[in-house]
């Protein structure tokens, strides 16, 4: 059976990717973050830290954050941003918000981080009216990767930068082999073993195969109008942060 096949039969037992994907995501709410610290090892923490301090928001800047999930991107971005920066998290999936929300709340954040229930292919937001907007895993779950950026440019104000922090395929013979090892055959069995969920934590790495690879990415970037796009491989090429401007307006 090829992961194709199986997904597509997936998605249409719910009417499509994005139902598909919300139901998920609302099932494995509550084990998220903990299976984010074990499968990657603890490195994921690094890769949004990284991904905040490129998306630089200013002091009193506003920024958005799609497929926010639990906040962690949001709450990185905060404490790696001067003061008065404001967060937007959007998410299809209630649960994951949820879960968000408490932890926003534990750190006392409530003032800088507000969570709202939002699709990244139609962002419910007007023109040019962010300073910045960044997505943290989210990408490959879209149904229309192109509409997603289509729509980050349209609501981040000239000048403002969009960055895209997500799995992405290994350039090395050696390394891409042992991390294709990794990530389809014993990051599925840990989240089946300790996430008891086997479907969702085997649809996770088969949502890369048909995830383009960085250098596609970016060519996909610069097609729907973003400018000076550029990417950095982290951790080998596992994962990689592409980051845009959207060009001034002459
Ligand atoms: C892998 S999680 C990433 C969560 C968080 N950004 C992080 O860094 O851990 C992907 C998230 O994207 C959300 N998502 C998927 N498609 C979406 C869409 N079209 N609009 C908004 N959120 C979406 C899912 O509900 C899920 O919470």
């Amino acid at each position: 059976m090829s992961a194709k096949i199986s997904l597509e039969d997936l998605f249409q037992t719910t009417g499509g990717k994005r139902p598909y994907v919300q139901r998920l995501f609302g099932r494995i709410a509550g084990v998220y973050d903990l299976m984010n610290r074990l499968m990657s090892f603890g490195l994921d923490r690094y890769w949004r830290k990284r991904a905040a301090r490129y998306l630089a928001l200013g002091t009193g800047e506003t920024g958005l954050d799609l497929g926010a999930g639990t906040a962690d991107l949001s709450i990185a971005v905060i404490r790696n941003s001067g003061p008065g920066t404001h967060m937007i998290g959007m998410d299809i999936t209630p649960e994951m918000l949820e879960q968000g929300r408490k932890k926003i709340a534990r750190l006392g954040l409530e003032d800088c981080i507000e969570l709202r229930v939002g699709d990244a292919e139609h962002i419910d937001l007007p023109d040019n009216s962010v300073d910045g907007c960044c997505s943290g895993f989210t990408a490959r779950n879209l149904t229309d990767l192109r509409q997603g950026f289509r729509e980050m440019l349209r609501v981040v104000r000239p000048g403002g930068r969009v960055v895209c922090l997500e799995i992405s395929h290994p350039p090395g013979k050696i390394f891409g082999s042992l991390f294709h090892f990794y990530f389809y055959r014993l990051a599925p069995l840990f989240g089946t073993i300790i996430g008891k969920a086997f479907e969702e934590y085997n649809y996770l790495p088969h949502s890369l195969t048909h995830f383009p690879d960085a250098p596609t990415l970016k060519a996909i970037m610069e097609e729907v109008g973003w400018s000076d796009v550029r990417f950095y491989r982290l951790s080998g090429g596992m994962v990689a942060i592409h980051v845009g401007t959207r060009a001034e307006e002459k």
